[in-house]
C-alpha cells in the first residue's frame, strides 16, 4: 500500500505562492517513478482549491486534494461554512477533520467533529481524523463503528505540532494498539514536526505522515518526498 504524505498548508500562502508551488512541482519521468510509492495529498486554503485542481490536472501531477475542514451541515443557509455539496466537481478526495488547532481556536467539540466525519463520508470524501491522547476515547464514543472504521487516523500529539520536537517513533506501536479497538481503523498516520530527516523512521512504523511546516517550501517538501520514497526502498 502507498504511504500517505499529507501536506496541510493551514492558513498559509496567497494565490501567487500557490501557483508557484504547483507550477514548479517536479513532474519528469524520474520524479514520477520515485514518487510512485507515495499517496501525496495537498490541503491548500479553501480559496485556492480550484486553482490547485486546475494546475494538478493540467500538469497531471501525482497529487490528490484535501480540504482542511468541512461543514457539518449540508448546503443551505450556513454563512461562511463550506459544505460537501460545494466541493462537487473539485475532485477533493480527503478532508482533514478535528485538527487540534480547530479544537483550540474554534472550540470544535467531539460531537461536531463526528458530524463532520459523517457529512464527509456522505460525499465520498475520506476523513483524515486528527486525534490526540486526551480525547482518543471521547471522540470514538461519538462515532459508530462503521463510520470510525472508514477514517484514516492521524495521531497528532499537541506538544509535537510546530515545535520541532517530534514524538518518539517507539511510541507509535502502543498508540496503534490503543486506537485499534476504539476505531477499527486500518491506517495510522503520524503528524507533528515531521521533516526530511525523520520521515523515513516514521514511515517504518506507521502508514503515513501529516505535515504542516515542512510542506510549505517546495524544495524542502520535495526533499522530504524523495527521502520518504528512498526509505521505503531499503
Ligand atoms: P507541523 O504541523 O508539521 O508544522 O508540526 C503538523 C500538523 O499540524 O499536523
Amino acid at each position: 500500500m502507498k504511504k500517505y504524505i499529507i501536506a496541510n498548508w493551514k492558513s498559509n500562502k496567497n494565490l501567487s505562492e500557490v501557483a508557484f508551488w504547483l507550477n514548479n512541482f517536479p513532474n519528469n519521468a524520474e520524479s514520477r517513478r520515485v514518487l510512485n510509492s507515495l499517496e501525496i495529498i495537498l490541503a491548500p486554503p479553501y480559496p485556492f482549491l480550484t486553482l490547485a485542481k486546475e494546475i494538478i490536472e493540467e500538469r497531471q501531477l501525482p497529487i490528490k486534494l484535501a480540504v482542511q475542514d468541512l461543514s457539518a451541515f449540508g448546503s443551505g443557509a450556513y454563512t461562511g461554512e463550506v459544505a460537501g455539496f460545494n466541493l462537487q466537481d473539485l475532485h477533493v478526495e480527503y478532508a482533514i477533520l478535528g485538527h487540534s488547532e480547530r479544537r483550540r481556536f474554534l472550540a470544535e467539540s467531539s460531537q461536531l467533529i463526528a458530524d463532520k466525519v459523517t457529512e464527509a463520508l456522505s460525499w465520498r470524501v475520506k476523513p483524515i481524523l486528527c486525534l490526540d491522547k486526551p480525547y482518543f476515547s471521547e471522540q470514538a464514543r461519538f462515532l459508530p463503528e462503521d463510520v470510525a472504521s472508514k477514517c484514516l487516523l492521524a495521531y497528532e500529539p499537541l506538544a509535537a505540532i510546530g515545535s520541532g520536537q517530534a514524538q518518539d517513533t517507539g511510541d507509535l506501536l502502543p498508540i496503534r494498539k490503543e486506537l485499534q479497538p476504539l476505531y477499527s481503523a486500518k491506517a495510522l498516520i503520524y503528524g507533528g514536526s515531521v521533516n526530511a530527516d525523520n520521515v523515513g523512521s516514521f514511515l517504518k512504523v506507521c502508514d503515513g505522515v501529516l505535515l504542516g511546516g515542512a510542506s510549505l517550501d517546495l524544495t524542502d517538501f520535495v526533499d522530504l518526498l524523495f527521502a520518504a520514497s528512498e526509505s521505503l526502498s531499503v
